[in-house]
């Protein structure tokens, strides 16, 4: 106990140190509570920026994405709360198209962010520059182009980075961004605008977020449990992600399925029909559905939607029934990381929220609100009745090339929940697009978290 206590205190010192000798000032203001005073009484601070000694830390985050490339600029103050920049909580700019449309012409790609690279030199100060770290995540769609044509993309973009700006520059920061990273980064960022590091895993929430694509999963786990994760084949991605946050070890756990995003997931569920029709999809309708340029039948059966039957293609296409090569799984032979309290407070992001809030099972005037599962059931067994038109006529925010799909996307997300990951039917979950960070509203995703786990003080090495 009082010897990490004395190494917590040893690198922060350090840490007050490496940033009053970025500053150029000499005088350490220790504890949060002097620096924040002194940030508020004190008119020098602001004139010592003026004079160019500017205070706190930068992150430039670029997250390069099918349809676009962004850059987050964030910057954080000395205790590692985040500050606004010029006037938001981030700077934020984009490009379009994304990385890998310039398939095959790596110096055009690296080109198309060029102009974001100056954006985030102008927001920086010159003099922290080389202090500030420049980190570029290409989602996994970039691997799409096939790995050779994305391999000299990243070299040109790193050449760039290096030859065109002064921010602290590593190769390594340059990548493709797997799913499980994205998750983990998703967590820091969350339990840090929920200001829940510092202390115990057990204090922090867990994260689940579903995008289009792939579905990722996150929390903490106990030091033991993390020790017994079960090891995976070379060029899976590994389990847990060891993490040093405001001074404490953090084991996450982290999962990203593919293929079972919102859209995707539809795939998988057409595919998993047995006869003619999907019971998913509500009466009336006929055609494709259409992901990724491919066509799925996806016609209604004569009856419409059936709940209960739907529930068993969805069980189905989960693959529930797959081995457990693990002592427990959640779905698709995936270990479920052996629950725990970092799980016992959980969030659900993105299509969970969006979806709830478009049926009514919260007001989506509220940026996070508490729900249960079964609250997606109740809403489903209803819808699942209807025919395209009658939902419609009852759910009006709904887009309507989304509309005969809603028994199919309630039904999905409630049986993923209470099948899938287990949870049971009566659990509080938190449904989440936003963070009150302040006066801010911040969106909880994995640049942020990127850019925290960039700037925050490294444990120092016992063994070494
Ligand atoms: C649906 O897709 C199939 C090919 O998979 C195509 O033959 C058919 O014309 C499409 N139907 C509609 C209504 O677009
Ligand atoms: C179910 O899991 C098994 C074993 O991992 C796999 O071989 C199979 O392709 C999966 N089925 C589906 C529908 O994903």
């Amino acid at each position: 106990m009082v010897r990490l206590a004395g190494s917590v205190a040893a690198f922060l010192l350090v840490f007050h140190l490496v940033v009053s000798a970025a500053s150029g000032s000499s005088s350490v203001v220790l504890g949060r509570k002097g620096s924040v005073a002194a940030a508020e009484q004190s008119p020098a601070v602001e004139e010592a920026v003026s004079r160019g000694q500017p205070a706190g830390r930068y992150a430039v985050i670029f997250d390069a994405g099918s349809t676009g490339s962004r850059v987050h600029v964030f910057k954080f103050d000395k205790e590692l709360d985040l500050v606004p920049v010029g006037g938001d909580i981030e700077f934020f700019s984009k490009v379009k198209p994304g990385l890998s449309s310039y398939a095959g012409q790596p110096q055009e790609a690296a080109n198309s962010i060029l102009p974001l690279v100056k954006k985030a030199k102008r927001v920086v100060p010159s003099q922290l520059m080389e202090k500030t770290p420049l980190k570029l995540g290409a989602t996994a769609g970039l691997r799409l182009i096939g790995d050779e044509r994305a391999d000299k993309i990243l070299e040109a973009v790193r050449d760039l980075v290096h030859t065109k700006s002064q921010f602290q520059y590593n190769p390594d920061w340059i990548n493709v961004i797997e799913g499980y990273q994205e998750g983990s980064y998703l967590w820091v960022a969350l339990n840090y605008l929920l200001d829940k590091l510092g202390g115990d895993y057990s204090q922090t929430v867990g994260v689940v977020d579903m995008g289009g694509g792939s579905l990722q999963m996150a929390y903490a786990i106990s030091a033991n449990d993390a020790a017994k994760a079960p090891k995976v084949p070379d060029g899976n991605d590994r389990y847990v992600t060891k993490e040093y946050l405001k001074g404490k070890d953090y084991n996450i756990y982290a999962h990203s399925y593919l293929h079972y995003g919102a859209f995707a997931a539809r795939v998988k569920i057409l595919n998993a029909k047995c006869g003619q029709f999907s019971f998913c999809m509500l009466r009336g309708f006929k055609g494709n559905y259409t992901y990724n340029g491919q066509q799925y039948d996806a016609t209604a059966s004569p009856e419409g939607a059936v709940y209960q039957k739907c529930r068993e293609e969805i069980t189905k296409a989960l693959n529930l029934s797959a081995p457990c090569n693990t002592k427990s799984c959640t779905f698709n032979g995936v270990w479920n990381g052996g629950g725990g309290a970092g799980q016992d407070n959980l969030y659900l992001a993105s299509s969970f929220h969006f979806l709830a809030t478009q049926v009514g099972i919260i007001d989506g005037k509220f940026p996070s609100a508490k729900s249960t599962p079964s609250a997606f059931r109740v809403v489903a067994k209803k819808v699942c009745q209807m025919s395209v038109k009658e939902a419609k006529a009852a759910y009006p925010s709904v887009q309507d090339i989304h509309v005969p799909y809603l028994c199919m996307d309630l039904t999905y997300q409630y049986t993923l929940l209470v099948d899938g990951f287990g949870l049971a039917p009566t659990r509080e979950i938190t449904l989440v697009s936003r963070v009150k960070y302040g006066e801010f509203y911040v969106g909880a995703a994995w640049p942020l978290g990127t850019a925290i786990e960039a700037v925050a003080p490294k444990k120092m090495n016992q063994d070494a």
